[in-house]
């Protein structure tokens, strides 16, 4: 049984045995939970029958607002499955179990859910924007509610390091192409990555790859030239540091916001 299989069967047996003894018991299910909600489980059955996915493997990468796992359609090729969370907190996980399952908060729930999954779709977007003007993007393939799928980016289920962690062979010619890639998405998708950082790049055999595109903002959003001047200097002050020099952050700045028709 595959990872996938083996959770919704434990959800399906989970309905099962509360049919049965008519009351709720959190305890024994609380792992199920932990892993996949049931909107999640549906959401990805969808993408299953829809034959966008095929197969789920292991996670590979847990943060504070979504987990990735590794997956294979049925080409065999890998997709990266980023499943957004919603009990973001410590503090929202232990509040839920008392909404959860009260017919008063349904409304609740489906207010948060509703709002992770118009974040889930804004990554999309961002992403297919960002991936049409050129910029280096891991390529969205669909999505649907909480789940994002794109290609994945790595071998045989391992991702890619981050620049963090393998810095780039070149850093000089890699500062030019994360530039580059900062103008494209600014003047040709017309978008502002938000969260740009040593952190969200991936190096993979030396091609860069921009993640995480949930924050990007349009140019005309109020905030959005403030995100971009922080944006170019997280790249600077990264690069700087492995030792090459690069204009200032102002003088890049202004030079590409110039170019803003
Ligand atoms: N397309 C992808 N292919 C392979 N691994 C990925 C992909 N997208 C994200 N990851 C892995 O998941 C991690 C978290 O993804 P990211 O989009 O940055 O989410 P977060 O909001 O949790 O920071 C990345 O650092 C990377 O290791
Ligand atoms: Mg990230």
């Amino acid at each position: 049984m595959s990872y996938f299989e083996e959770d919704f069967e434990k959800v399906r047996r989970r309905d099962e045995e509360r049919r049965r003894k008519r009351r709720k018991d959190e305890d024994a299910f609380e792992i199920v939970e932990e892993v996949f909600d049931r909107p999640t489980l549906m959401a990805l059955y969808d993408l299953i029958n829809d034959g966008i996915i095929d197969r789920m493997f292991g996670v590979v990468a847990t943060g504070k607002e979504a987990r990735v796992y590794w997956a294979k359609n049925s080409r065999g090729d890998d997709l990266a499955v980023k499943i957004f969370l919603k009990e973001t907190s410590d503090f929202r996980r232990s509040i839920i179990k008392y909404i959860d399952g009260d017919p008063r908060f349904a409304r609740m729930r489906r207010d948060i859910r509703h709002i992770i999954k118009i974040w889930c779709s804004k990554e999309f977007k961002n992403l297919k924007e960002a991936f049409a003007a050129g910029v280096r993007v891991p390529e969205p393939i669909a999505f649907r509610e909480n789940i994002l799928v794109m290609k994945f980016i790595g071998d045989d289920g391992v991702p890619a390091p981050l620049i963090r962690e393998v810095p780039p062979g070149d850093p000089e010619e890699a500062f030019g192409t994360v530039l580059e890639y900062i103008k494209r998405a600014v003047l040709k998708a017309k978008i502002v990555h938000a969260d740009l950082s040593e952190y969200n790049i991936m190096n993979w055999n030396e091609e860069l790859y921009i993640i995480d595109w949930g924050s990007a903002v349009h140019i005309t959003h109020p905030q959005a030239l403030e995100f971009l001047r922080r944006d170019i200097s997280n790249i600077v002050n990264f690069f700087r540091k492995l030792g090459i020099e690069t204009p200032s952050v102002e003088d890049i700045y202004k030079r590409l916001i110039r170019e803003i028709p």
